[in-house]
């Protein structure tokens, strides 16, 4: 059996306390061990310390030179749309020179653009894609990823593109309600659909369920009428609110206990006291929010308060083309008032609570899943500070290096 060991760390940084999320006082809790070890067996974290403690190592040992590298867990993207076919650079240089993301969406183009060509694409162009996405994202150190459907908007697409994520080693999310599909007249009458025709067969691959509340996609009550039957179903539950307008999606996610609510760009302050007072996850994309030159969510604000966040990607073609979640933290920083502290908590493991990994992940201690980012660095905060940086220097996946920069 071997062993291995990371040694001479400069730093190792990683979420105090071992529990999940981390809200108030403790969402800034994490811990930093200068000149540090760590070891991993078969696959999980064995130990953590500093050098002058390191025990002697019988057996196999795999020795790792940590010298001039900071430690910090492997990072969690708990939002994202990997599997799609194609792209929008067309798009983008329309809203470049001033058409909106909604008119964009309202005209046919945006999300439907990109259903057109993943239904044209096959289950294999898919698993390819989601592949390929996937590698992206861990040479920018996530090493566990939530992939989202949403892009087929049909029976046999949504499932390709749910089995894509599954296959590449994500977290499936059921997106059926991503926006009407073409050939069903109406949005009622399509969440009726997916609900009869989509969801028996999308349960047994996804773990939850997400839908878009907005003007052009599904108001409260659709969304409640989906979100229910799966809940029943037995999915946890997730929604796309108040990304453009703030139309009801908070109090429906707390009146339903969904896993999370993501976006909130447009959330005003009774939508910040109601997170708070709830155990919904705010799940904060700046990516998004810079993209579609929007306002940042109040980000502080609902720390301030109490509510849980974290911090995700989003990746997708339209709103948020980008894979790193470096980037995010940096945004964290200097747009929504998050120390880099809190920005790890938010994309370590707080975001594996809002999967329902948190008990293995997002943190570098004994018992945990052996992922591991090793950053080019004198400081782990360089994670935020170093804005599109190359600092992934080498990223450890399940005990095994997955990642090594050229
Ligand atoms: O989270 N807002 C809805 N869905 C995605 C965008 C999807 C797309 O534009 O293709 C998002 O921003
Ligand atoms: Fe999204």
């Amino acid at each position: 059996m071997t062993r291995l060991l990371i040694r001479d760390l400069v730093q190792l940084a990683t979420p105090a306390g071992a529990h999940a999320p981390l809200r108030r006082g403790e969402l800034g809790d994490v811990e930093v061990i200068e000149n540090a070890f760590l070891v991993a067996r078969d696959g999980w974290i064995e130990a953590v310390g500093a050098m002058r403690d390191l025990p002697a190592l019988a057996g196999d040992v795999q020795e790792f030179d940590g010298r001039g590298l900071c430690a910090v867990p492997g990072l969690v993207d708990c939002h994202t749309h990997p599997a799609f076919v194609g792209d929008r650079a067309h798009e983008f240089a329309l809203r470049a020179a001033g058409a909106s993301y909604g008119e964009l969406l309202a005209a046919g183009g945006g999300i439907l653009s990109t259903m057109r060509a993943t239904r044209a694409a096959g289950g294999g162009a898919l698993v390819e894609a989601v592949v390929r996405h996937r590698d992206a994202m861990l040479a920018h150190g996530t090493t566990t990823f939530e992939g989202k459907s949403g892009y087929g908007l049909d029976h046999d697409t949504e499932l390709a593109q749910l089995e894509a994520v599954r296959a590449a080693g994500g977290v499936p999310t059921w997106l059926g309600a991503h926006a009407v599909a073409p050939e069903h007249t109406g949005a009622d009458e399509y969440v009726d659909w997916l609900i009869e025709d989509v969801l028996p067969d999308a349960a047994r691959i996804a773990t939850a369920a997400d839908v878009f509340v907005e003007r052009e996609t599904f108001g409260v009550d659709q969304a409640r009428r989906y979100l229910v039957a799966c809940r029943a179903a037995g999915l946890d539950l997730r929604i796309h609110g108040d990304q453009l307008t703030e139309m009801g999606a908070v109090p429906l996610a707390v009146e339903l206990g969904a896993r999370s609510i993501d976006h909130l760009e447009a959330t005003g302050r009774a939508g910040v006291a109601q997170l708070a007072s709830s155990d919904v996850v705010a799940v904060l994309l700046p990516v998004a929010a810079l993209y579609l030159a929007r306002p940042m969510p109040p980000a502080r604000a609902l720390a301030d308060a109490g509510a849980a966040i974290a911090l995700a990607t989003d990746f997708n073609p339209g709103s948020a083309y980008c894979e790193s979640l470096p980037v995010v933290c940096t945004l964290a920083c200097t747009q929504l008032g998050l120390t880099p502290e809190e920005a790890l908590v938010a994309c370590t493991v707080n975001a594996a609570y809002v999967l329902g990994l948190d008990r293995n992940r997002g943190r570098l201690a004994a018992g945990h899943r052996a992922d591991v980012v090793l950053l080019d660095a004198p400081d782990w905060r360089h994670l935020a500070y170093h804005l599109a940086g190359n600092v992934v220097h080498t990223v450890v996946q399940e005990g095994r290096i997955a990642f090594l920069r050229a």
